[in-house]
């Protein structure tokens, strides 16, 4: 397995074909180097997409890059995540994401607010966080509760602190060819993409959902590797058909297990992003993608896991995006 680097892409419709302009990703800019790694431990099958030791070792890059930045110019990367609430789930995330954090060695400063929170107090913090030399990085983790609206909170955010990539400013500079920050969990998908595909040019690559935070970015993404891009959704009609077309087949959608093995390509390459907590036999739960994995891996050339696939490569991206945030405020490049 390699750390590939990525690039980022341009266009959003329903059905979009290939670009080349000269975006560039936090991936790009970061000079992540394609570094193999050979795991004598893995005991997947070859046909299974790793992501656990893909964005182990991006972690590590980018610890050895934090740390450079530090002994050469005195800088360490702030991260500030912002929670409100106790959404358990989210809580989770949070303890992670401070974790990896500061494992990488930058700085990370959580904000957890009570649920009763307002928006204009929320607002008041993220000016304060904006203003913060210290802070690189802002994540107000989602959901927020019902009285904050997240539009407003999201574009509050200084665009160029805007790690998760949310800011219209970011999805723009995306759609345009700018350099942007590029929202994590596409970002990582094609990490992943290219790291087994290499060169994706002339794929037919299908995305199943078009949220703002997943599928439209994902799409923009697959497009400046001028691959054939179709957004299916809700709507889409014979989604069955759309998806055997696919070389690339991207699920976002949030229901368990609904892509099934025969709606995929045989040897496609599969990204699953979702995930989705179901009940087990014994009472248990236990989270399932989008993709019914056992059918579809015996036709897949290559297809992420869930757990173990996608989701840690967004925790490795934020980190990675704020490295690259923060070299960028400094007006410095990203260290080799
Ligand atoms: N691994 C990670 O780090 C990570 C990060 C983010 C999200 N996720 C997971 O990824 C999944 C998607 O997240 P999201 O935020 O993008 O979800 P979302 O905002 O709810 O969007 C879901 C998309 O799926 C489409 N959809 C729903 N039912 C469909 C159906 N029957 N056929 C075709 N399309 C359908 C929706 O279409 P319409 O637009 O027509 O309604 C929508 O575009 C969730 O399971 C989430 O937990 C994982």
């Amino acid at each position: 397995m390699r750390v590939a680097a990525a690039t980022a892409s341009e266009g959003s419709t329903d059905t979009i074909t290939g670009d080349s302009s000269p975006a560039m990703t936090p991936a790009d800019n970061a000079g992540i180097k394609k570094t193999r790694m050979n795991d004598p431990r893995s005991v997947l099958p070859p046909n299974v997409i790793d992501g656990k030791a893909f964005a182990a070792k991006l972690r590590e890059q980018i610890g050895k890059k934090v740390a450079t930045l530090e002994s050469e110019h005195g800088i360490t990367p702030g991260l500030a995540v912002v929670l409100v609430g106790e959404n358990p789930a989210s809580q989770v995330y949070v303890r992670n994401k401070a974790k990896q954090t500061r494992e990488a060695g930058m700085n990370s400063f959580e904000h957890k607010l009570d649920p009763e929170t307002s928006e204009k107090e929320l607002l008041e913090l993220v000016s304060k966080l904006n203003l913060d030399p210290a802070v690189n990085g802002i994540l107000v983790q989602l959901p927020l509760p019902d009285q904050i609206g997240a539009d407003q909170v999201l574009t509050a955010i200084d665009p160029a602190k805007d790690v998760d990539g949310f800011h219209v400013i970011n999805a723009g500079r995306l759609a345009t060819g700018q350099d942007a920050l590029v929202a994590c969990t596409p970002l990582g998908c094609l990490m992943l993409l290219k790291d087994r595909l290499g060169d994706l040019t002339g794929l037919n690559a299908v995305i199943v959902g078009r949220s703002n935070i997943v599928g439209k970015p994902m799409a923009q993404l697959l497009l400046k590797e001028n691959c054939t891009v179709t957004i299916a959704h809700s709507r889409t009609k014979d989604l069955p058909g759309v998806c055997r077309g696919a070389d690339i087949l991207v699920a976002a959608v949030g229901r368990p297990k609904m892509i099934k093995g025969d709606w995929i390509k045989q040897g496609a390459t599969v990204i699953d992003v979702g995930i989705n907590r179901i009940q087990r036999d014994d009472g248990k739960t236990r989270l399932v993608g989008d993709v019914d994995f056992e059918a579809a891996s015996a036709r897949a050339g290559a297809i992420t896991p869930v757990p173990g696939g996608v989701g840690p490569m967004t925790i490795a991206c934020l980190l990675l995006n704020t490295l690259t945030a923060c070299c960028r405020q400094h007006g410095i490049e990203v260290p080799e």
